[in-house]
């Protein structure tokens, strides 16, 4: 079965074709870093735009790219949930019309449930139980997962998302905008233990809370910063996180009792993440997978994998379909 996969939840215009939800026939992803870039974070309203001009484009791309006619597509899968409300309602008129005049099934897709797939492209055989940690730039979630569609929110950030202390954080220190790549890529270089940045707990709770640690780094940068080399404070910074994501990942799968742990999210794309949960997962062992980075960050691949389990549980949609800028993941109804 082909799905098409329709993204544009918020500065990514993607689409993508994908046979039987886990074998990636194109991935066509149009960014809009050039646009958003000087104003140090997404204009809502110029990704609209952007997405108008961009959708119809990359949709052919991703057709060509797979070597498609829409005459062999089973299905139209879109991001619906949540995100930015006028970069979604894009997607979706879109794939609603080309569901409409095709006579194609529609299937609306959860936006973290999106990401959380993004690793059965990687590796189609996952089994479950499992714990999922989900960092973007809008949530850092540890998810627990039964079975395909069955989710239980285990924790929440109180305040900022890991991508957003990254985009915050790199704007403080004079970096570009996204600062997620940028901090990773000047962290290779730098000293972690060269300035000791705060590690949050929420009471004993697996909840995260990074604004403390935002204001820790932003303090730092208007006092100190002249005296400490730019790699490590990223380094640093860094470090701080990646402690606390590691901390409360493993501490949810040993509550679960899960050997599983899946990462998600464009900030799952963080080298010190992927490496660091790797090698402690091995000592306790627990497997962890985690996407390559282009699919850890948006993208209409893991859109269409996630509506292939979705369309088998008989999920599709109507021409109603609607967009909700915030929705939490949920599980599907039971069978
Ligand atoms: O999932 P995503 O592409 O979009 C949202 O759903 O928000 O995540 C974007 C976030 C941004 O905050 C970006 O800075 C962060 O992911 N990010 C990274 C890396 N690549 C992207 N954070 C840390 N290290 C990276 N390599
Ligand atoms: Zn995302």
């Amino acid at each position: 079965m082909k799905i098409l996969g329709i993204e544009t939840s918020c500065d990514e215009t993607s689409a993508a074709v994908v046979e039987d939800g886990v074998t990636i026939l194109s991935n066509a992803i149009a960014s809009q870093v050039d646009i958003h870039a000087r104003f140090g974070g997404v204009v809502p309203e110029l990704a609209s735009r952007a997405h108008v001009e961009l959708i119809l484009p990359i949709v052919q791309e991703a057709l060509d790219q797979a070597d498609c006619a829409l005459d062999d597509i089973d299905c139209i899968a879109v991001i619906n949930r949540p995100g930015l409300i006028g970069a979604l309602i894009v997607g979706v008129a879109a794939a609603k019309t080309i569901a409409y005049g095709a006579n194609l099934p529609l299937i609306g897709v959860h936006h973290l449930e999106a990401h959380i797939y993004a690793n059965f492209l990687v590796e189609p055989d996952i089994d479950f139980p499992l714990v999922c940690l989900v960092v973007s730039g809008g949530h850092s979630d540890l998810v627990s997962m039964s079975g395909h569609g069955r989710y239980e929110i285990l924790a929440r950030t109180r305040d900022d998302a890991a991508g957003e202390a990254f985009d915050k954080c790199a704007r403080a220190m004079g970096l570009g905008y996204p600062g997620g790549p940028l901090i990773d890529k000047l962290a290779r270089k730098g000293n972690p233990t060269a300035v000791d940045f705060p590690r949050a707990r929420v009471g004993d709770t697996l909840d995260f809370s990074f604004s403390g640690l935002k204001t820790a780094v932003i303090r730092y940068v208007q006092t100190a910063s002249g005296k400490t080399p730019i790699e490590d404070l990223a380094a640093s910074f860094q470090q701080a996180v990646v402690d606390v994501l590691v901390d409360h990942t493993f501490r949810a799968a040993r509550e679960e009792g899960v050997s599983r742990v899946l990462l998600a999210g464009g900030v799952a794309a963080n080298s010190a993440l992927q490496s660091t949960m790797k090698s402690i997962g091995e000592q306790l062992a627990i497997a962890v997978s985690a996407p390559p980075p282009v699919l850890c960050t948006d993208n209409a691949a893991m859109a269409a994998s996630a509506a292939y389990f979705s369309y088998q549980r008989g999920e599709t949609a109507g021409l109603d379909l609607d967009c909700f800028a915030s929705e939490p993941l949920a599980s599907s109804p039971p069978q």
